[in-house]
């Protein structure tokens, strides 16, 4: 949430910084703004709105040039979107440029304070009070750097502060406490960000910033100490995508760039986890096979999609694992005292690796004991550095804020760890274990398949942009791929939208059902649990009697449901437990078109963004 960048070199500070703010655009776009240090003084502009209205902005005023710079794009927590709440923020003089991605939890008290000896503030935020805070420290030390270390000690919360002053032009200093941030490390140059891909066009090399560090940059070389000023260790690693993964590639949106690259996503994720012989060999989970066997009993903590892709899980991990296993709402989580013990391993799921709701879940299961293993899409973000082993999904960069390709590779990721878990406790034959794999292997191929099959549910899609309320229901794996249906179309269409497990509908919500209302149904194989599908069978029919639309996705060869389908999507014949990998592709498109009918933003849909940094 909120997107923040910073950059010293000997470019155009504002250039590098627009860029770099629409790349992160995604993190919140209900208003940008951006500092540049010049001709001896702070110039700066903030507009309201998405990112174009602060580029009108500066064609109608352009401010001078320089080579030091600082950026924001907002997701509103404290104040709303106004011209006057986004940020930086300055000081009374106008010397010092802030901007924040987090929430200062004691703002109220600190800005009483400064009323008091006389500052005026004059937004809403709780950002305001570090500018004033900054400049009282900056009179009386030696450098910014040191100002900053002094204010973050005061404050309580979760933040990402980057600042400059005028009376330091060659220098951008950062601070980091719970919420991300990277530095990039060019030749004679250096940027500051939420996410690398503010400055991948530029440079590969970044530093990780652990928590409670300030950075200073300079054209030279950066430095990092920690709040109590003691030199830091810094971890300095190559981001192994480019400029060309952060970019459209042709397409209208990223969400659709991102739904066509799911094949080579969940391959990416397989690769190097299985050998010659088709074994299994997932050397990065470094909780050891005693510990692992020792387990009774596995917690899931997500947020979202990633939650769906955990509930998904449980039905591999309790069947291939015999371990009991349990997801819960990462928001949820702490604030019911949960049982954990050294015996308890958690798995913490989430593409971006900041979801703040899942870090405290985590930091909350670590503190009673609990090993966590972290399944994530973003190298060096906080979840997986706080974990005590993860397993990278290697989807690439996902900028669409509604999670496609992330939640594939996160499925691949949890069968992944699901075998494992049967490898080593031994509830799984090496042969058996090998079939599984050879069954993902075959996935990517299949989700191409269905790729192929879509303009059918695109036109269906755009025959029922007029509607209020679409349903969908699934029975086992099939539920959360409702729910993760459902959710896609609330926050892409706008539209009511609810996923059931399709055997509760007659214990009440079959009355909604009425004439034309659309009802999609993920059919299970009919092979091998039939019981299963013979049931949802006759929940198609007795939504249909009572006057449904019935959408069904079922496999290919599936007669049983023809009969009873206004629309029919077919999928390829998948084994139960990976059915969710294929069957919900046609969601997401499903849901992208239906945005796209309804003229709305896919990519930025409205109220949302990507990298959800407070709980
Ligand atoms: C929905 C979506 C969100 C995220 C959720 C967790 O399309 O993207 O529901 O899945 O905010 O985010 P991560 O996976 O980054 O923890």
């Amino acid at each position: 949430m909120c997107g923040i960048v910073g950059y010293v070199g000997s470019q155009s500070a504002l250039e590098v910084v627009m860029a770099g703010l629409k790349r992160l655009e995604y993190r919140g776009y209900d208003s940008a703004g951006v500092a540049v240090l010049a001709d001896g003084g702070l110039a700066a502009a903030k507009r309201a709105g998405k990112l174009v209205n602060l580029e009108k902005e500066l064609v109608d005023r352009p401010l001078p040039t320089g080579s030091t710079g600082i950026g924001h794009t907002r997701w509103a927590t404290h104040g709303g979107p106004t011209d006057a709440n986004a940020h930086p923020h300055l000081d009374n003089a106008g010397r010092v440029a802030v901007v924040h991605n987090g929430i200062i939890e004691n703002f109220a008290l600190l800005r009483a304070e400064l009323a008091e000896r006389g500052h005026e503030l004059s937004s809403d935020t709780d950002t305001e009070v570090v500018a004033h805070l900054l400049a009282e420290e900056f009179s009386g030390c030696a450098d910014l750097a040191e100002a900053m270390r002094l204010v973050c000690r005061r404050l309580e919360g979760a933040f990402t502060l980057v600042a400059v002053d005028s009376d330091e032009p060659d220098v951008v200093v950062g601070a980091r406490r719970n919420s991300p941030l990277v530095v990039g490390v060019g030749e004679g140059e250096a940027f500051l960000a939420s996410d690398v891909a503010a400055f991948i066009a530029h440079t590969r090399s970044a530093i990780e910033l652990g928590q409670d560090q300030v950075v200073e940059l300079r054209r030279d070389g950066v430095t990092v100490t920690g709040f109590d000023g003691q030199p830091a260790e810094v971890r300095p690693y190559n981001v192994d995508w480019d400029a060309e993964a952060a970019e459209k590639g042709g397409y209208d949106y990223f969400m659709l760039k991102e739904i066509a690259e799911q094949p080579k996503a969940v391959a990416d994720t397989l690769l190097g986890r299985i050998d010659a012989a088709g074994n299994l060999t997932l050397d990065e989970v470094r909780i050891s096979a005693a510990e692992l066997r020792e387990m009774d009993k596995v917690v899931i903590v997500a947020c979202g999609t990633a939650f769906h892709s955990g509930l998904i899980a449980k039905y591999a991990i309790e069947h291939w694992t015999r371990i009991p296993c349990e997801v819960e709402l990462a928001s949820e989580f702490r604030y019911r005292d949960p049982i954990l013990d050294a015996q308890t391993l958690v798995i913490a799921i989430s593409q971006s690796g900041e979801t703040m709701d899942t870090l405290m879940a985590l930091r909350h299961a670590r503190e009673q004991g609990a090993k966590v293993l972290a399944i994530c899409n973003t190298n060096g973000s906080t979840i997986p550095r706080e974990s005590d082993a993860v397993l990278y999904t290697h989807a690439g960069p996902e900028v669409a804020v509604a999670s496609t390709k992330a939640f594939l590779t996160q499925l691949v990721a949890c069968y992944l760890v699901a075998l494992y878990l049967g490898q080593v406790r031994g509830t799984k034959w090496g042969d058996e274990i090998r079939a599984v794999i050879r069954d993902l292997s075959r996935i990517g191929g299949a989700v191409e398949r269905v790729l192929e099959t879509m303009e059918p549910v695109r036109a269906l899609a755009r025959s029922l942009a007029g509607k209020d309320t679409v349903l969908f229901l699934g029975r086992h794996v099939g539920y959360p791929v409702a729910l993760e249906g459902a959710l896609k179309l609330k926050e892409l269409a706008y539209m009511h939208a609810e996923g059931f497990a399709a055997g509760e509908l007659k214990h009440g919500p079959i009355a909604l059902i009425e004439e034309d209302l659309p009802v999609v149904v993920v059919v299970p194989s009919p092979r091998g649990r039939s019981l299963l599908h013979d049931k949802i069978v006759s929940n198609i029919q007795e939504i249909r009697a009572r006057g449904a639309r019935t959408i069904v996705i079922a496999e290919e060869g599936d007669e049983a449901v023809e009969a009873y389908a206004d629309h029919l999507i077919r999928i390829p014949v998948t084994p139960t437990l990976l059915q969710p990998l294929v069957a919900t592709v046609p969601l997401q498109v499903f849901a992208c078109e239906l945005a796209t009918a309804r003229g709305n933003e896919v990519d930025q849909p409205r109220n949302l963004a990507k990298s959800v940094t407070v709980e």
